[in-house]
């Protein structure tokens, strides 16, 4: 059959989502930088055969494509996605659309589709989450792009998304590169959820001194109660597995050094340029830089020792803790995309978000239908943490945050999204906090001035009278 789309780049992601469409009747053509991929793809596609055209090149790849042509590129967003633009660009023809499925820093795509429409062609940044599995099977799809582009590719994207109860996670989220922008805040997330799995996970292990296969069967019951997601669930299995080599658990085989591509700064850098914090998300941003100092970590360690007290943990008191802290990360999260919304005049929608996120992708969990229903009943200013939904939530998990966090920041373990969890939300409930005193200070070093709580209009203190 002739081909409705390209795929270029036939990495993990980019054959599994060409797979993916063949197998949902979707004909595609594919093509790779070098052959190797190809080959083994082509392998692969056996059973899809008669709707896979593989391209030996770019060229041959644009050849088999219909005007006006789709052609995706999954490759990494970076310096070669720009490489792959110089060399693309002079072959396409007006109308045709460039779609970006990596992970791109939404700044870059708003240039790149600036650039390509200067051309007369289209660019759409389209945000892909669920890991290989995702994307083979149904990955949650956050598009940015023109109207007329998401008309023409929402066909294709609807038949390959993962559904949920039968309607596909895939939606326009706005222009340029707000899908680009969504899939980076969901990734900022899932780091802070990772993060905070793995700060209960310390608790019980050195804690509670529970091993990884008790810690797995009880991230196995809180997956079956409100908690229920894929991280937790992953988790689960995680923890139970035993090391190949022989070493045990697997996971006290792994060097304590985490990776991270860049998608969890981005979150925390244009949370803080749009003058809001994702204190949460900076927690776990954070606890992956240290993690790679281990030198540092060894020193410190043998200078001022690595003791810690035992806790006492009820797992039901833990349940509840994760429950609220879960919403806290989900309100910042929430906020920044707000004000990015209003900054690039996307108009993003929160509901929307929300509901495309309950399946396919890392993040997908229960609480996110109670979030959509929160966001569809209209939170008080828009901030979830006003959801009269959200009230019985915080008021039973705050206390139990609070006294897990108090507990073991006594006996010496870090929490850093956990902790960041609990100072968010003890700022935001207090009308009078410690500004004040940051504006008397600016206004005595630098004559800043400040608002009086009477509304007059003496706007400096005593020291400059
Ligand atoms: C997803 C994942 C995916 C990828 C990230 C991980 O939504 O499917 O987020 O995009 O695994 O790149 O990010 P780090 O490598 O920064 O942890």
């Amino acid at each position: 059959a002739a081909a409705r789309i390209g795929v270029y780049g036939l990495g993990t992601m980019g054959a599994a989502l060409a797979l993916n469409m063949a197998e949902k009747g979707v004909a595609v053509a594919v093509a790779n930088r070098s052959p190797g991929p190809l080959e083994a793809f082509v392998a692969r596609a056996e059973p899809f055969a008669a709707r896979i055209t593989a391209c030996g090149s770019l060229a041959e790849l644009i050849a088999a494509l219909p005007a006006p042509r789709l052609l995706l590129a999954m490759i990494p967003s970076t310096a070669p996605m720009d490489a792959f633009l110089d060399e693309v660009m002079p072959l396409l023809e007006r109308g045709d659309t460039v779609i970006d499925a990596g992970n791109a820093d939404f700044h870059a795509t708003r240039a790149r589709a600036a650039r390509l429409e200067a051309a007369g062609l289209q660019f759409v940044g389209l945000g892909v989450s669920g890991g290989e599995e995702g994307a083979r099977h149904g990955p949650s799809m956050m598009f940015g792009g023109s109207e007329a582009s998401w008309q023409a590719l929402e066909p294709i994207l609807s038949r390959i998304a993962a559904p949920y109860e039968g309607a596909p996670c895939v939606d326009r989220m706005g222009p340029d590169g707000a899908g680009h922008f969504v899939k980076t805040v969901h990734n900022g997330i899932e780091y802070a959820d990772m993060q905070m799995i793995a700060e209960v996970y310390d608790l019980l292990r050195h804690g509670a001194g529970q091993s990884p296969a008790e810690i797995a069967a009880q991230f196995g019951r809180w997956s079956k109660g409100p908690l229920e997601s894929y991280l937790f669930e992953i988790t689960a299995t995680v923890l139970a597995a035993e090391d190949s080599h022989g070493a045990g658990p697997v996971v006290d085989a792994i060097l304590d050094r985490a990776g991270q591509k860049g998608t969890g700064r981005w979150t925390v850098i244009e949370a803080v340029r749009l003058g809001q914090s994702a204190t949460l998300i900076e927690g776990a941003v954070a606890a992956r830089a240290w993690s790679a100092e281990g030198d540092l970590r060894a020193a410190a360690g043998a200078a001022f020792g690595t003791e810690r007290d035992a806790l006492q943990l009820d797992m039901n008191a833990l349940e509840a803790a994760l429950l609220a802290a879960r919403v806290l990360e989900y309100a910042q999260g929430f906020r920044i995309l707000a004000a990015a919304s209003a900054e690039y005049a996307w108009d993003l929608e929160a509901a929307r978000i929300a509901e495309i996120w309950r399946a396919g992708c890392i993040i997908r969990a229960r609480l996110l239908d109670d979030i959509a229903g929160a966001f569809r009943d209209g939170a008080p200013e828009g901030q979830l943490l006003l959801a009269p939904r959200f009230a019985p939530v915080l008021a039973a998990g705050i206390p139990a945050l609070r006294a897990l966090v108090a507990q073991a920041v006594a006996a010496g373990y870090p929490l850093p999204v956990l902790g960041a969890a609990l100072a968010f939300w003890d700022t935001l409930r207090q009308p009078r906090g410690t500004a004040a005193l940051i504006q008397a200070q600016r206004d005595f070093f630098g004559r800043h001035g400040f608002d009086r709580v009477d509304g007059q209009d003496a706007r400096h203190g005593p020291w400059w009278d």
